[in-house]
């Protein structure tokens, strides 16, 4: 069984713990600001934040900004990603009064438990991670040092306000996996003080764009939750499907019309057999009115909620304020607590 496969049969335990119990658990997860959040995003993650924080688990979201530039040259639009990041959480439900919504930036003493992070690893497990793997065989670029060690500052990410529970999407396993060892290595090595997160995997399947294709902002097939009406309505219609006229379900022979019925089934609560049954022999025509009906409707409450709060540009820099001061005064915890445990805490100035 692969990791993934294993932490998908743990869930249903892990599930009746959180229930049972869910003031014992802090959730630390988040994603990198690289443009508008898309309704792949919403089903593979916000949603499975809001429920969870409404079950009253200890939620904190992290914008890792400067992820950001582990596979890219520019931070260019970092600040409006953020911004955007922001209103969508709170449009989608997040309550700042119950989510600590910070950007890894604005935290710079969560950063200082990563040098002792980094002397428990060996550059050869960095190696082995298959994130990194995966990300340097995909790109034409060098190894640089930050993509190396993502799985380190991924650690100090989490292990900052001692999260034990860190919901992520596949790729993003290995991640927790390497943040237990350090926590382990690290109490270890001088005490106990940090938790060994689990990694807690989605429900959702991933989300394909309208094109069959993952849903992913650089394929330009994703539905942004910002977006219009009009401007979904536009995206769908220009989906490639084909001109056979009976709608079947076929990811691997029909992606783009499987996309599409996909992306309908999960807007309307059903599944892609049953919308593409409901369509019949009525061709894509009909399948992209249906969908765009779906995906309408489905996001017309999050449209008019995060509209009311763009309205008021103060309302997302507030809640960002609030929760990077709140992280900031966790962050010099923990910190303190480090340095106690190693012997450095001398001559403190704060
Ligand atoms: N690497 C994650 C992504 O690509 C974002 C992230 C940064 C994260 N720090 C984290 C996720 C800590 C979970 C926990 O989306």
């Amino acid at each position: 069984m692969d990791s993934f496969a294993a932490a998908r049969s743990r869930m249903p335990d892990l599930e009746a713990r959180i229930a049972a119990n869910p003031g014992a658990f802090r959730i630390l997860t988040g994603e990198r600001p690289t443009g508008r959040l898309h309704l792949g995003h919403y089903f593979g993650t916000i949603r499975e934040r809001v429920r969870l924080q409404t079950l009253g688990v200890d939620t904190f979201v992290i914008l890792a900004d400067y992820q950001v530039i582990t596979d890219r040259d520019t931070s260019a639009n970092v600040a409006d990603s953020v911004d955007s990041a922001v209103l969508d959480y709170l449009a989608a439900g997040l309550d700042p009064t119950r989510t600590t919504i910070f950007t890894h930036s604005a935290v710079p003493v969560l950063n200082q438990p990563m040098l002792p992070f980094l002397s428990l690893v060996t550059e050869a497990e960095l190696r082995r991670n298959p994130t990194v793997k995966a990300e340097l065989a995909a790109s034409e670029r060098a190894l640089s040092g930050l993509l190396l060690t993502y799985p380190v500052h991924q650690a100090a990410d989490i292990l900052f306000c001692k999260g034990n529970l860190v919901p992520v999407g596949k790729d993003n396993l290995p991640h927790v996996e390497l943040t237990r060892t350090i926590a382990r290595r690290f109490n270890d090595r001088y005490g106990r003080i940090f938790p060994e997160p689990e990694g807690m995997v989605t429900h959702a399947p991933e989300i394909p764009g309208v094109d069959g294709r993952k849903m992913s902002k650089s394929y330009g097939n994703a539905i942004a939750l910002s977006m219009t009406a009009d401007e979904t309505a536009d995206a769908i219609r220009r989906t490639r499907t084909d001109a056979e006229r009976t709608i079947t379900y076929d990811p691997e022979g029909r992606p783009a019309v499987s996309g599409l019925l996909s992306t309908a089934a999960l807007c309307l609560g059903t599944t892609p057999g049953q919308v593409a049954d409901q369509i019949g022999d009525r061709g894509s025509r009909a399948l992209k009115t249906l969908t765009t009906d779906a995906v309408n409707d489905f996001l017309t409450e999050h449209r008019r909620r995060r509209i009311e709060l763009e309205s008021d540009p103060r309302i997302a820099w507030d809640v960002l304020r609030a929760g990077n001061e709140a992280a900031n005064r966790i962050a010099n915890t923990t910190l303190a607590e480090v340095r106690d445990r190693m012997g450095m805490s001398y001559a403190n100035v704060r």
